[in-house]
């Protein structure tokens, strides 16, 4: 007998574990351990304005930069407790959005310099700009670009204990970006409405990927401030098999 369309839905939503929402992002991370992440691409964005010559060749690398600072500012805005400039945080999202759009090189210096001022405490505080939803801070395209970067951290350093004991911090914070990253990810799953072959419950199926990206993201950060070896490189052994399989669902072809 021929089932129906609506009946092999339906077993195939129950093939499905039981979709755990994704918690807030101020239950994963805090603001505390953003900052540092904040910092790092404040110093390659420095880094690429030495001059113009530097600035028109790190065109692209120097856009993706700026988006994951604006991303980076709306998750201190968003995570667990504060740090010296989170009222302000959207004011830097909102400065690094104009950076990652400007081809100007003295704009680029005059914004980058804002920034800097605000992070720093030296700035006046200004008037607090309302949440954006996250499309409209970053395209999904540069927060997967961040995380294929972050991804190869995580992947170096779990490969010998002694490298994970040797770069426990740098490992903190690429767990630490990985989780942030997942989450902001878990957000667009407009990839799902018109995916590349038919695929019964593709939205469903799509968050389901983008819950456990965040859960073994998180799953990693937490084995990395244990101190588990085993743990981490297993979340992140796992974590590879979720990128795979929402790619080959939804992008296949990607290499990374
Ligand atoms: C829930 C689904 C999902 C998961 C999980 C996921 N991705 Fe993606 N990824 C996408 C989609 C959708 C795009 C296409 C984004 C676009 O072009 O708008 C993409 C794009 C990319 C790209 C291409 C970026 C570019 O420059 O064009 C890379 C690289 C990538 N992902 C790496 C990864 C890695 C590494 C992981 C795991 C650590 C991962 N992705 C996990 C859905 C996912």
């Amino acid at each position: 007998m021929r089932r129906s369309i609506a009946q092999l839905a339906f077993l195939s939503f129950l093939a499905l574990p039981v979709l755990a929402a994704v918690p807030k992002l101020a239950e994963l991370v805090s603001a505390k351990d953003i900052d540092p992440l904040v910092r790092d691409v404040i110093d390659n964005l420095q880094t690429d304005l030495a001059d113009a010559a530097t600035f028109r060749q790190a065109e692209t690398r120097f856009e993706h930069a700026a988006y994951t600072l604006a991303l980076y500012a709306e998750a201190v805005a968003q995570a667990n407790g504060s740090i010296a400039w989170s009222a302000q945080a959207r004011a830097v999202r909102d400065l690094a959005i104009k950076l990652a759009k400007t081809k100007n090189y003295n704009q680029a210096r005059d914004l980058l310099e804002r920034i800097k001022n605000v992070v720093s405490g030296t700035a006046p505080a200004g008037a607090a700009p309302a949440e954006l939803a996250w499309e409209e801070v970053a395209p999904l395209v540069q927060v997967m670009k961040e995380v294929n970067l972050v991804n190869r951290s995580l992947r170096r350093y779990v490969r010998r204990e002694r490298y994970f004991k040797r770069y426990r911090d740098r490992l903190d914070k690429a767990a630490v970006a990985m989780t942030v990253l997942a989450y902001i990810a878990s957000h667009d799953n407009s990839a799902a409405k018109e995916p590349p072959k038919p695929i019964e419950n593709a939205v469903q199926r799509y968050d389901q990927y983008s819950a456990q990206f965040v859960e073994l993201s998180k799953l990693a950060l937490d084995a990395v401030r244990k101190g588990s070896y085993d743990e981490a490189k297993a979340a992140v052994t796992k974590l590879q098999d979720v990128c795979a399989k929402c790619h080959e669902d939804f992008r296949p072809g990607i290499e990374f």
